[in-house]
């Protein structure tokens, strides 16, 4: 049984606030808040996600999980703590400093949010080892970061397996988050490999019927 981080990045505009009730109705665990600078990735949602994490602050008592795909970290976990999100997640690929990374987990802890990093698809797993102990998640990242509905890059498959590995070899409590390209297809690899939680955006918006799709996907 996985849990599920609905991504809101591709939700239109003018139907939001229905689509997120939809959503919650659906029984997702988590609304995946996608947070794109123009730096760090080409494009630049930050109007977007601020409206919608509003919105969802407002309309929702689901936990709400922030992606940061920026390259000024601490400025957005300020800006995003406002929203008392359950837990904030940072790109290594921004920071890399040591004692950077390790401030910042800080900082997020200090807000009360669980703490999360994200690899990019060519990042070596082994690189974030050492910080593993500190982490709530580490967020896999199985399509490169940037936009939604694109496809799964199924040789980051390899790497969920030998992180799980890792985690249950050192008797780790974090969780394991894919992100990317996450379908009825490709959820069974995933689970296999052993993920705890999967970021849905396009696989369930795209969908006929949503609690469907995210009962398949679960169970
Ligand atoms: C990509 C984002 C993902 C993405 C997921 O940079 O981090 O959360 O929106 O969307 P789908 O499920 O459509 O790949
Ligand atoms: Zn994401």
């Amino acid at each position: 049984m996985v849990e599920i981080s609905a991504s809101v990045l591709n939700v239109e505009e003018e139907e939001s606030a229905k689509t997120f009730y939809n959503l919650e109705v659906a029984k997702i665990d988590y609304f995946h808040i996608d947070v794109m600078d123009g730096k760090f990735v080409e494009n630049n949602t930050v109007d977007k996600m601020n409206k919608y994490s509003n919105i969802l602050k407002h309309i929702t008592l689901l936990p709400i999980d922030v992606h940061l795909m920026v390259e000024d970290v601490e400025t957005y976990v300020k800006l995003y703590s406002t929203i008392e999100p359950s837990v904030i997640t940072f790109h290594y690929e921004a920071v890399k400093d040591k004692e950077k990374i390790k401030n910042i987990i800080n900082l997020i802890r200090e807000n009360n949010c669980k703490v999360g990093i994200a690899i990019k698809p060519e990042t070596d797993i082994k690189e974030i080892y050492e910080y593993l102990p500190y982490l709530n998640f580490i967020l896999v990242m199985t399509v490169e970061p940037g936009k939604g509905g694109q496809k799964l890059i199924p040789e980051t498959l390899r790497k969920i397996k030998i992180l799980k590995e890792y985690i249950r070899e050192k008797n780790l409590d974090t969780y394991i988050e894919a992100d990317g390209g996450i379908n009825l297809e490709t959820i069974e690899e995933l689970k296999d490999a052993g993920i705890d939680i999967a970021v849905v955006g396009t696989g369930i918006l795209k969908s006929e019927n949503y609690a469907e799709t995210v009962k398949k996907i679960k169970e």
